[in-house]
């Protein structure tokens, strides 16, 4: 629906412009990392949003060339390139989300825990200056290990008394993406059609599919929901090894990380029943951060919703996530605490 929106917009530009600015509210996003490989992207998707007033490109360097080239489409928000930490609080400030696609992504061979050493430090210091620059703004973590950095942000904000654990994400959306795209295939339905929850965390086996809330529903054998329900927890290996050593999934995660900050625009914005996907605080099970689904709200997280009913396989692989889940958890707050 956010294409057709862009669509329509787009059609017819020239006329619209003034009710597009009119009818929805300013709206800053910050993308930190803004240059690299889903950065680049995912500064294209926004730019297509008629919900963003300002989009401001933030990057250690590189992010003047990706601001000039994207300045150029004719859409609603204006474009506002930042390079280097001394420009990240004029990129932050007055910004109502904040997407962190910040960091290295995988090669072959490596798990996501193998990025901890130069991820943590880096969603750290983002974090830091988040809350000295725009404490309010709901924040999107995108930087693996997904785990363990969330974790380490809402230390990061308890420290400097401005965390809301409304307002802190990490973005699963892909594993959505992912799931509703494997099941159209085996089960012959319609993609556009597919719902498919995913909960628990962001790699490897604490990715769980709720292939038997899915719908359109289909009679899968056991032998294929877990099938898809592998190939939906090596996604991100999939794409890891066909790359070769040229990085992670960028296109399809800088798609995914759109519709996630869309979701939190609309929410922001008061559009009812937006409910997403996504890595927060929670108490849906024990652990105290955990991936399902989210009602989003003027505030982000209006509502936690619960797992809903699940089969003994998904009841099963709940149970096995579980420890590495909360170890992954713990060592992101034992960093932010070192
Ligand atoms: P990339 O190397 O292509 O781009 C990363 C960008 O971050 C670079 O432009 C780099 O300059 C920038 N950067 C580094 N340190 C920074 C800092 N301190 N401040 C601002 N920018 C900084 O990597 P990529 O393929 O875009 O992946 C980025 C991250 O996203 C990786 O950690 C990857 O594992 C993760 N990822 C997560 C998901 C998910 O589903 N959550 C999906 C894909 C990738
Ligand atoms: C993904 O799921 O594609 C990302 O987390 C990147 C990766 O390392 O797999």
């Amino acid at each position: 629906s956010m294409l057709r929106t862009l669509a329509r917009r787009t059609s017819t530009a020239g006329t619209c412009r003034g009710f597009a600015s009119e009818s929805a509210p300013d709206r800053k996003v910050a993308i930190l990392g803004a240059a690299g490989g889903i950065g680049q992207p995912l500064s294209l998707l926004m730019k297509l949003n008629p919900l963003v007033s300002r989009l401001a490109l933030y990057d250690i360097a590189g992010t003047p060339g990706v601001a000039a080239d994207v300045s150029h489409i004719n859409t609603r928000s204006e474009i506002l390139g930042y390079a280097g930490e001394e420009q990240l609080g004029n990129a932050l400030e007055g910004a109502d989300v904040v997407i962190i696609p910040a960091g290295v992504p995988r090669k072959p061979g490596m798990t996501r825990d193998d990025l901890f050493n130069i991820n943590a430090g880096i969603v750290k210091s983002l974090c830091t200056a988040i809350a000295k620059y725009c404490p309010h703004a709901l924040v999107n973590v995108i930087s693996n290990p997904v785990n363990s950095t969330v974790p380490i942000a809402s230390e990061v904000f308890k420290k400097a008394g401005t965390y809301d654990e409304k307002r802190l994400f990490g973005v699963t959306t892909l594993d959505v993406v992912r799931a509703k795209t494997f099941y159209a295939g085996k089960a012959k339905v319609n993609v556009a059609d597919v719902i498919v929850p995913v909960v628990g965390g962001h790699a490897g086996v604490t990715i769980l599919p709720l292939f038997s809330q899915a719908t359109p529903s289909a009679n899968l054998s056991s032998e294929e929901i877990e099938a898809l329900t592998k190939r939906t927890q090596d996604g991100g290996t999939e794409v890891v090894e066909a790359k070769a050593g040229k990085g992670s999934a960028t296109l399809s995660m800088a798609y995914a990380g759109a519709i996630f900050a869309d979701a939190c625009l609309k929410g922001l914005n008061g559009v009812p029943d937006v409910v997403e996907c996504s890595f927060v605080q929670s108490t849906v099970t024990d652990l105290p951060f955990f991936a399902s689904k989210v009602r989003l709200g003027k505030n982000g997280v209006e509502e936690v919703l619960g797992l809903g009913a699940l089969s003994d396989y998904e009841k099963e692989g709940l149970e096995a996530l579980k420890p590495e889940l909360k170890s992954s958890i713990e060592k992101g707050i034992k960093f932010a605490h070192a």
